[in-house]
């Protein structure tokens, strides 16, 4: 076994497998069922013989990448996860390599730097005071934090979390008190529900906030809705916004929510898992307008930023607030130290924390921050130029007009004819799209995140569509 000669058969077959993906050679999709994958892949005698090296590891690769769905094809419109940059995933194999668990700063001071300078990068765009490279940990002085989580779902617990210690401090040593609430839009992302039901909050202490015919926050029935919960005895522990929703991609009014927020003095979140992005590029950032007006936001970069998964930052305006989130004890960890940097670990659910900032730190810097700004750009302008071409077709429709790079769109018919749809695209293989409800109806759902997907791709969709169901 050699590194060497086994990272280049790596790289030899990723770079084939690049290119057929670029090029559209091979299907976006395709499912072999797992009981023919297993054996095909002789994974048990992998398993026991061990010795995955050389030509027996080629072979494998080789199977393994076509088992794989392509999200480097052009056709992958489905889920939002984004298209990877190489540079992350070569950042991905060095913090494999090096594998440091840089929650604390002796194990990993790089990778802490990393996370503690794009953490303030992030604070800056969202308009929140940066950390101090210096003497941060201890000060009572207020300016931003945040951290580096295992994806959004994560972030959204560690932001709620930050939000419950604030409004019920003794939380953490006592449990959740029976009155807290978190008021959401309907359309918010599972992982609000989730959190709360971690939390032990219960499901029914999500309530939904009022919302138009899009699911899109009516902020000047918030008051109301807030007023009822005071008089039944509820304590709103958080207001979310969605920036963007995750269905249909459209923005809640922040500006609004938060000033609402700010003036009752409830602990305003964004959602901004899939939409923070947009506060990259100059044509799109008012869709946050006032988004510094919130207490805490999440911001994946797997979704459209280019970053392998997974990567998401949860930011707070004020840094106490998340070093506050998880007050527990554990002396071979947290005790006060003398050291350069700083921990990131009473920040976080996780003990050992990969260097995720490693990998979107490679991105921004391989593509520059004008150049995420472009991909936000371009792939916003895609749903819009996609957005024109069918609903310019006489039977094909849109939901709604796209607020970032989420579309979507049905063919006249049931919803039962739009699952069928996309059954059928499936199984050919050619393109891969994603379905939702949206307003009580079943649309197919397209998410634009590939730099080389084009309108003359959506026009094939578009007639495969109609070639499936004439
Ligand atoms: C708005 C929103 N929030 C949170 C999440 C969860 O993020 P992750 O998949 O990174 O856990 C998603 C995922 O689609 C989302 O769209």
């Amino acid at each position: 076994m050699s590194f060497l000669s086994d990272a280049e058969i790596v790289i030899t077959a990723l770079e084939k497998y690049y290119q057929e993906s670029i090029s559209r050679q091979k299907p976006v999709i395709h499912q072999a069922p797992l009981e023919t994958l297993a054996s095909d892949l002789d994974l048990d005698t992998h398993i026991n013989e061990g010795r995955l090296s050389g030509e027996r590891l080629a072979q494998f690769l080789g199977k393994y990448l076509e088992s794989t769905t392509r999200l480097l094809h052009p056709a992958y419109l489905a889920h939002q996860v984004g298209t990877s940059h190489y540079a992350g995933a070569l950042a991905s194999l060095i913090d494999g390599f090096t594998n440091n668990p840089m929650a604390i700063y002796e194990m990993g001071p790089g990778a802490a730097s990393i996370e503690w300078t794009l953490i303030n990068w992030l604070l800056a765009k969202v308009g929140w005071q940066p950390q101090p490279l210096k003497g941060a940990s201890h000060t009572d002085q207020i300016f931003g934090g945040g951290v580096l989580t295992h994806g959004g779902s994560l972030a959204n617990l560690t932001a709620l979390l930050a939000a419950r210690g604030q409004v019920a401090p003794d939380a953490w040593q006592e449990g959740s008190p029976g009155d807290l609430v978190i008021l959401t839009p309907a359309e918010s992302h599972y992982s609000i529900a989730r959190a709360a039901g971690i939390m032990g909050l219960g499901r029914t202490a999500v309530r939904s906030m009022a919302v138009n015919d899009c699911g899109v926050v009516v902020p000047e029935k918030l008051p109301d809705t807030y007023a009822r919960l005071k008089a039944e005895g509820k304590t709103v522990m958080a207001v979310v916004a969605n920036g963007c929703s995750t269905a249909a991609g459209l923005y809640d009014p922040i500006r609004k929510m938060g000033e609402f927020c700010n003036a009752q003095q409830v602990w305003f979140h964004i959602d901004g898992a899939h939409g923070a992005s947009a506060l990259l590029s100059d044509q799109h950032k008012e869709r946050l307008d006032g988004v510094e007006l919130a207490d805490s936001l999440i911001w994946d970069a797997h979704k459209l930023l280019r970053t392998p998964s997974l990567c998401t930052a949860v930011l707070v305006k004020d840094h106490r607030t998340i070093d506050r989130a998880f007050q527990q004890e554990a002396s071979y960890i947290f005790h006060d130290k003398d050291q350069p940097g700083f921990d990131f670990i009473h920040r976080t659910v996780e003990c050992t924390k990969a260097g995720l900032g490693l990998k979107w730190f490679f991105v921004l810097s391989a593509l520059g921050e004008q150049g995420l700004a472009k991909h936000v750009d371009d792939q916003y302008e895609r749903a819009r130029q996609a957005y024109d071409y069918i609903e310019a077709q006489p039977e094909f429709s849109c939901a709604v007009a796209p607020q970032s790079n989420i579309l979507c769109f049905r063919i006249d018919g049931s919803d039962a004819l739009q699952m069928e749809v996309r059954g059928k695209l499936i199984a050919q293989g050619d393109f891969y799209l994603s379905t939702t409800e949206f307003g009580g109806r079943r649309y197919l759902r397209l998410v634009f995140n590939h730099p080389d997907t084009s309108l003359d791709d959506i026009k094939r969709l578009i007639q495969r569509i109609r070639d499936l169901v004439n």
